[in-house]
């Protein structure tokens, strides 16, 4: 779905923001200090949580490692300021008003390796939004209520992505196909999504993986693992045939338990009379003795072999 002039179009940007770049590096107002409501120390953490800022921080340290600005009314994250930021390997934007992640927005944050866009009001996620996102290791982007559509190849290009999380958000499908691909992947949090069963596609043979339905319990698995779950959920509907599997299985066992316990049966009893009567031609003389003890027991409980015995006795 990419057209031609997309990443001509995107690099044209890039090099805009460049150019404007280098024209305010110039300014001060960029370059030093520490923002208003912030707290910066020398490790180049800046802290500006839960300060009810309603922009991005302005007059951030250049070299800026770690960013907080969670718990605000941030509405935008401004491509421009952001950008600036090279060095940023850890930024959390969770609890703020973000409503649109554009393009540009992460074009120079290459070295970015966590990003939490947790419980803001996204409502879609594009293309190339995370493309420059070379280090990006951990992408949390859960609690976006709005959040219905990710493009398919929005985690195309982050290579080194290991824990993505998108529980509770309002996706209905979720197309796998890219992320399966990706090398370092090995968890995926999906529950609290109203996966649709309907556009459900797990099928290897054609190549197509799209994911819904998922209990709770789903955040952290391998995504291996994962699909095989969702395929057991969404196929729900066929669970009556798996029931009937299941009784038909039931019965046969239970079946060949009472023969085989039948045939074990008989075949105890004619092994009795064999050595029963093995002995009495072997040792006539003890025939009184033996029917005396078969009539003794008789007047006893054992009303299975005593009949059998007297039976003999008769011939
Ligand atoms: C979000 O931030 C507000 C303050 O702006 C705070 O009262 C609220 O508890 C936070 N919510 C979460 C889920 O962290
Ligand atoms: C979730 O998506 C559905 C359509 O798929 C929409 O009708 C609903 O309003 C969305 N929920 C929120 C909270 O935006
Ligand atoms: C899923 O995405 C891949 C490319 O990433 C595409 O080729 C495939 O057609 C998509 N599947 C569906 C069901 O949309």
């Amino acid at each position: 779905m990419r057209l031609a002039p997309q990443p001509s179009a995107q690099s044209l940007r890039l090099i805009v923001l460049f150019i404007l770049a280098t024209g305010v590096t110039t300014s001060p107002v960029l370059s030093s200090g520490c923002p208003d409501r912030c707290v910066c120390d020398d490790q180049l953490v800046v802290q500006c949580a839960g300060q009810h800022l309603t922009t991005f921080p302005v007059n951030l340290p250049l070299a800026t490692r770690q960013l907080i600005i969670s718990n605000n009314r941030i509405v935008e994250l401004p491509p421009l300021a952001l950008n600036y930021l090279s060095d940023l390997v850890y930024l959390d934007c969770s609890n703020n008003s973000l409503t649109e992640i554009s393009e540009s927005t992460f074009g120079n944050l290459r070295k970015l390796a966590y990003l939490d866009l947790s419980f803001n009001t996204l409502t879609r996620i594009e293309d190339r939004t995370f493309g420059p996102l070379a280090s990006l290791v951990m992408l949390r982007m859960t609690d976006n209520p709005g959040l219905s559509e990710i493009h398919q190849d929005a985690f195309a290009e982050n290579a080194a992505l290991q824990v993505l999380d998108v529980s509770r958000n309002n996706l209905t499908v979720l197309n796998i196909t890219s992320l399966i691909a990706l090398p370092a992947l090995r968890s995926v949090g999906l529950s609290g999504n109203p996966w649709s069963c309907e556009s459900f596609f797990l099928d290897h043979s054609i190549h197509t993986h799209t994911v819904c339905g998922s209990p709770a319990d789903m955040q952290s698995r391998r995504l291996g693992e994962v699909g095989l779950q969702l395929r057991t959920l969404c196929h729900q509907s066929l669970g009556s045939w798996d029931y009937l599997f299941f009784i038909v299985i039931g019965f046969v066992i239970f079946a060949a338990g009472t023969v085989s316990a039948w045939v074990m049966g008989v075949i105890m009893v004619l092994y009795e009379r064999y050595i029963k009567k093995k002995d009495e031609q072997l040792d006539p003389d003890d025939e009184g003795e033996s029917g005396g003890m078969a009539r003794n027991t008789g007047a006893g409980s054992n009303h299975a072999i005593v009949p059998l015995l007297n039976f003999e006795d008769c011939l």
